[in-house]
């Protein structure tokens, strides 16, 4: 294969998912858009079953929290088991990050979906439990992702969303990579409202400016919505675009 400029590319971007549910994948990231790459070879998935790597024979992949407390957490030594039958034990040999999905994470962001876009891959760790032991997390130099201030009950689902973030960023996945420049965060602002026909519709018209074919007055009419929108709904990304300096007032 090529890419747009004649270069060879022979890298596919990889997914490796760790979990105690493989059955859950691809899931969601099987149709649409993450579908479609994925069948079209865009993008690889592949899966760990976590509880391979335990050693004892009931399979136990978790243990009761020294200090006490709910819940159980996940043994470093069976999670570092299953890290290192993809990393080899230092960093992966794909030079992809490992990170580790938990609220306690840094907040997935478009910049974030960028930066693991323009990488090679990633290895994705989803727990379940009350955690996973800290220590795994350090010495495999694990990052910890959330996908939002709220607990889902494993990390499967913050995968899919990680995922599908990222996968439509990948070359080739979205037809008219145009879109991408417009849509919300990547500009820093949110996306300006959309409309399409019939021009009328149960007494609410299409704002004038976009029948006009003035592409310039379109074009200010979209942005004046859109830093409305930002600074109505979202306060702190409106004070970080106007600290940029993007901002018209
Ligand atoms: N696992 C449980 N809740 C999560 C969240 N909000 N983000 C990422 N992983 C999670």
């Amino acid at each position: 294969m090529a890419d747009g400029n004649g270069q060879p590319q022979n890298r596919c971007w990889s997914a490796t998912v760790l979990t105690l549910f493989p059955e859950m994948f691809p899931g969601p990231l099987g149709s649409s858009l993450a579908g479609k790459a994925l069948e079209k070879g865009l993008w690889r998935l592949e899966t760990v079953d976590i509880r391979d790597f335990a050693r004892d024979k009931h399979r136990a992949v978790d243990d009761t929290p020294f200090g006490g407390g709910p819940g159980m957490v996940m043994r470093p030594d069976v999670l570092a088991g299953a890290i290192d039958s993809v990393t080899s034990g230092g960093p992966d040999i794909e030079g992809r990050p490992v990170v580790y999905l938990s609220p306690r994470g840094r907040r997935l962001d478009q910049a974030l979906a960028r930066q693991l876009a323009d990488g090679d891959g990633v290895v994705a760790i989803c727990g379940r439990y009350e955690g996973v032991d800290q220590r795994v997390l350090e010495a495999r130099s694990v990052d910890e992702v959330s996908v939002g201030d709220y607990v889902l009950s494993g990390g499967e689902p913050a995968a899919f969303v990680l995922l599908d973030a990222v996968v439509r960023l990948l070359p080739g996945v979205i037809g008219e990579p145009a879109a991408l420049e417009e849509e919300s965060f990547s500009r820093g602002l949110l996306e300006y409202p959309h409309y399409t026909r019939p021009q009328s519709w149960q007494g609410r018209d299409v704002p004038e400016v976009l029948t006009s074919g003035h592409h310039e007055n379109i074009r200010a009419w979209r942005l004046a919505r859109a830093e409305e929108l930002t600074k109505e709904r979202r306060p702190d990304l409106w004070e970080r675009y106007r600290g940029s300096g993007k901002s018209r007032g």
